[in-house]
């Protein structure tokens, strides 16, 4: 067969001009850049036509007048499951393998498009016989696992709008989030395997299904993972596999708009509670695969690996819906990289021959330094040689960890994408080319063709090279968050501040950029959320987290650097009894330790908890965040205590102890 590398990719070339599918050098870089400037909505038109696959096309290409609503293709309608599946099947890419799976012990299985499409489609089929249809909710709670990508995308097939939540958080989280989007079903599995270790599931759901306000849940799905004892109610609980049995292995897409909404994913904000992140279906599906061209620089024999889960943004961009719309062979892995040992991503690498990697920078630092103890795993050890790409995401990565990143893993010969992004963004924003921008350790570099960032001060305006301010997008693009889910004066006081003028998207990062190449640095949050590990927690969740406790008075919760997590959470504490001694400490400690892990979620537990009589305020009883901040790091206390109502205090809190 007659194939060009377009059909090869899935790509069915249309009519007009062809769009550019890589960024093969820095003056197509510019020339792309300058295409989007001079014509932004002809831009974004030419790659939405001719890569996504419309069963209406549009006619908009771009609605301000609701803004910061924005909205992309409004009339056109399409379905995100057949422009991941079907297209495949249709241009001689159905027996592709789609996804290889690695089971935490070790155990391989396959699947090719074909496949793949089937056995979404028989989950549709089950879940249309369950009465779910267009425009109900469901909530993913699941582990790393194919079933998770199938229910995912059998929800978008139906036009179901789906929110997954990380399989980590807590009966009490899982709860709110049910609630908020009122979910019909939850797509569940019995337990899951994690580092040789059963955890439960669905034992989890059950808890938060036993909490108030969740009579919207009719169904519970579960997928048998390990086949462990676990309660039932029959009537509301179904097997997986049972929903699926007998239905027939092809279910038509259903068409929605292109504004219809594809998923929320709740992600942490600075005040309040998790803020219910929606996106659209068609903006961000063609972000999701121009991204996968441009920044992975995918070729048809790549076997491409996120290390991310999908209950995080990462997991859903660049697992459940990238690689699959873009056509691409990857691999899932379940469980945590260090197990059987710490040599565990290289051995994956190495056993699927992995061309592009793409993980986290704490995944990297705990790596480096299992490998640095004596005698342990080293990537050395492991034939790496298929890799020819590497990426990073989810936090600044420090240049000790990227140089090690490239010399070990990458021989000096992959380049390093550092992807900057948020749940917000819904696909990468800033970040090097592959084949193009030369490297800078620790910068992401520069926008992505069609993305207008800047860095601006206080007020908005520009500030020069060379001078730190806040980033911002001037322009919208087509995988901008929609809204917040039930909160829209939210999405809009939280990232188009009036302060900035009401229209420039405020990240809420940190960022400068260099005097001379205008590179981009991420400096990291301005605001008061932290990064842990990658995970993005609000310090407000945790403080009301731990104030729920009936010993805690107030609680002030602020990150302080860590070698491997990043950010580590570090608390101060007012009890309503008097401030315990040393040996209390320890055990009130523990205990308020696992209260917040119950609360929210193991990784939201603070790694340090000091005791005072008071927190530092001010005279008007405002808490001093940047005096707890240096406390938290040890550091010596410089700054200007004048206005402090009870410095004493400070004594206190110094350490643990
Ligand atoms: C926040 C977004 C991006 C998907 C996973 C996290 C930080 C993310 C980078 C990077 C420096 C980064 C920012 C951002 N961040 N990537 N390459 N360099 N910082 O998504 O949970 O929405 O968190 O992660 O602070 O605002 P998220």
């Amino acid at each position: 067969m007659d194939s060009t590398p377009h059909q090869e990719q899935g790509i069915q070339p249309g009519s007009d001009t062809d769009v550019a599918i890589s960024i093969p050098s820095m003056e197509a870089y510019y020339a792309f850049c300058k295409e989007a400037e001079e014509d932004y909505e002809g831009f974004w038109e030419r790659y939405a036509r001719q890569l996504l696959h419309w069963t209406q096309p549009f006619t908009k290409v771009l609605n301000e007048s609701d803004a910061p609503f924005y909205k992309w293709f409004e009339d056109g309608k399409l379905n995100a499951s057949y422009n991941c599946l079907d297209r495949h099947l249709l241009n001689g890419n159905a027996d592709k393998i789609a996804i290889r799976f690695e089971s935490d012990r070790g155990e391989v299985t396959h699947c090719s498009y074909r496949e793949l499409h089937a056995q979404v489609c028989r989950f549709a089929n089950g879940l249309k016989s369950l009465g779910l249809k267009k425009g109900d909710r469901a909530v993913i709670y699941m582990p790393m696992s194919v079933e998770g990508v199938v229910a995912m995308q059998a929800c978008a097939r139906l036009g179901i709008m789906h929110s997954v939540v990380f399989a980590g958080f807590s009966a009490k989280s899982l709860h709110e989030r049910l609630v908020d989007v009122e979910a019909k079903v939850v797509i569940t599995a019995d337990e899951q395997m994690r580092g040789g270790r059963i955890l439960p599931v669905k034992a989890i759901v059950d808890e938060a299904l036993g909490l108030a306000d969740s009579q919207t849940v009719e169904n519970v799905i579960v997928y048998r993972r390990t086949g462990g004892d676990i309660a039932w109610t029959p009537g509301r609980d179904r097997w997986m596999d049972e929903v699926s049995i007998g239905q027939p292995d092809s279910c038509p897409a259903e068409p929605v708009s292109a504004e219809h909404p594809l998923f929320v994913l709740y992600t942490s904000g600075s005040t309040g509670k998790p803020k219910g992140v929606q996106h659209s279906t068609a903006g961000y599906l063609l972000w999701a695969l121009m991204t996968m061209r441009w920044t992975f620089d995918l070729k048809p024999d790549d076997v491409f690996w996120c290390t991310a889960d999908i209950g995080w943004v990462t997991g859903h961009t660049y697992i459940a819906y990238g690689p699959l719309i873009a056509g691409a062979t990857q691999v899932m892995y379940e469980g945590v990289p260090s197990y059987p040992n710490s040599g565990r991503f290289w051995d994956i690498i190495q056993s699927h021959k992995v061309s592009i990697f793409y993980t986290a920078p704490t995944a990297i630092r705990s790596l480096i330094k299992s490998s640095e103890a004596d005698g342990q795993i080293h990537p050395r050890q492991y034939d790496l040689s298929s890799l020819r790409l590497l990426g990073s995401v989810g936090e600044p990565i420090n240049p000790e960890a990227w140089r090690w990143y490239h010399k070990h893993v990458g021989k000096e010969r992959c380049p390093i994408v550092d992807t900057f992004w948020q749940t917000e963004t819904g696909g990468h924003m800033i970040t090097p080319l592959p084949v193009t921008t030369p490297l800078v350790p620790g910068s992401c570099m520069l926008p992505l063709p069609g993305i207008m960032a800047a860095v601006v001060d206080e007020a908005g305006h520009e500030v020069p090279n060379g001078q730190a301010g806040l980033l911002v997008i001037t322009r919208p693009w087509p995988s901008l968050a929609r809204t917040i889910w039930r909160d829209p004066e939210r999405f809009r006081t939280s990232y188009f501040p009036q302060a900035l003028g009401g229209k420039l998207y405020l990240a809420g990062d940190g960022c400068v950029r260099d005097k001379e190449t205008g590179y981009f640095t991420i400096t990291g949050r301005v605001d008061d959320v932290l990064n842990v590990s990658g995970h993005r927690m609000g310090s407000t969740e945790i403080e009301s987290a731990l104030v729920a406790n009936s010993l805690v008075a107030e609680a002030a919760v602020v990150g302080r650097p860590d070698a491997v997590t990043g950010e580590a959470i570090c608390a101060f504490v007012v009890l309503k009894g008097p401030r315990p001694g040393a040996e209390d400490a320890a055990r009130i400690a523990a205990e308020l330790s696992s209260w917040v892990g119950r609360e929210i979620g193991p990784i939201a537990k603070p790694k340090d908890i000091r005791f005072g009589d008071n927190l530092p305020k001010t005279r008007s009883g405002k808490i001093m965040r940047r005096l707890l901040r240096s406390l938290a790091e040890g550091k010596e206390i410089t700054q200007d205590t004048s206005a402090l109502e009870n410095p004493a205090i400070l004594e206190q809190l110094k350490s643990t102890k």
